[in-house]
């Protein structure tokens, strides 16, 4: 039998268990915490941050936390909005997200985000990186210019148990994800779509059909990031 434990979000109370994270604990009550690296079942990564509720008036990443008993946990005031919006117009501003022309428009993650938050003219410079595409495998096409640095690829995308993504280890400014070309080219066309699938943005794409979906009857064209939580 589950340990049930009562927690307070935002001022009310809630039922949990025990050995769930504040996120997952969230999902289950319809509240949405917004989330980029995390992945349902995997350990968390911890490392976009755009997850950052307050607990006992301190910073915590909701997708690695666990649930306490009588824990209070602040996740909807102004300030959390402002520091997740921030987030992600630093990713907008750090990779070549040009969306009208990304094939993972209205599938992207970080673009819905980005009108959840009501995101307009970015206040930070863009950089226009040019960290290099590899389009070398059977059907992966990998742009490092879009990448997060969220390793969801890297923690989920494995083929006859060896990753086909790794996060580079010279680190600083260089880091990136590679991938293991040779690998990759023996992903099936089904593993190929789901590893673009547990992408959050468009960097890691299938090759050959694209614009399946035509634009506009999307995932998040149709309901709002988050909506499929607090509407349930
Ligand atoms: Fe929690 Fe990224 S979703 S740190």
């Amino acid at each position: 039998m589950n340990d049930k434990i009562k927690i307070v979000i935002d001022g009310k109370e809630y039922w949990t268990e025990l050995g769930k994270t504040i996120l997952d604990a969230a999902k289950d009550n319809g509240i949405f915490i917004p989330s980029l690296c995390h992945v349902e079942g995997v350990k968390a990564a911890g490392s976009c941050r755009i997850c950052n509720v307050k607990v006992n008036g301190r910073n915590m990443t909701a997708c690695s936390t666990p649930v306490a008993e009588g824990m209070t946990i602040v996740n909807n005031i102004p300030e959390l909005e402002e520091l997740r919006k921030a987030i992600v117009e630093v990713m907008f501003v750090a990779g070549n997200h040009f969306c009208p022309a990304c094939e993972k428009s209205g599938n992207c993650e970080l673009q819905a985000l980005g009108y959840r938050f009501l995101m307009l003219v970015p206040r930070f410079p863009y950089e226009f990186p040019d960290k290099g595409v590899n389009a070398e495998s059977k059907y992966i096409y990998h742009d490092r210019n879009r990448c997060i640095l969220c390793k969801r690829c890297v923690r989920t995308v494995i083929k006859d148990g060896k990753h086909v993504f790794a996060l580079n280890s010279r680190g600083g400014e260089h880091i990136h994800i590679k991938i293991d070309t040779e690998l990759a080219s023996q992903l099936t066309e089904e593993e190929a779509q789901a590893a673009m699938d547990i992408c959050p943005v468009g960097a890691i794409l299938k090759k050959e059909r694209g614009y399946y979906d035509p634009i506009g009857e999307r995932k998040y064209d149709k309901q709002p990031i988050g909506s499929e939580i607090e509407n349930k």
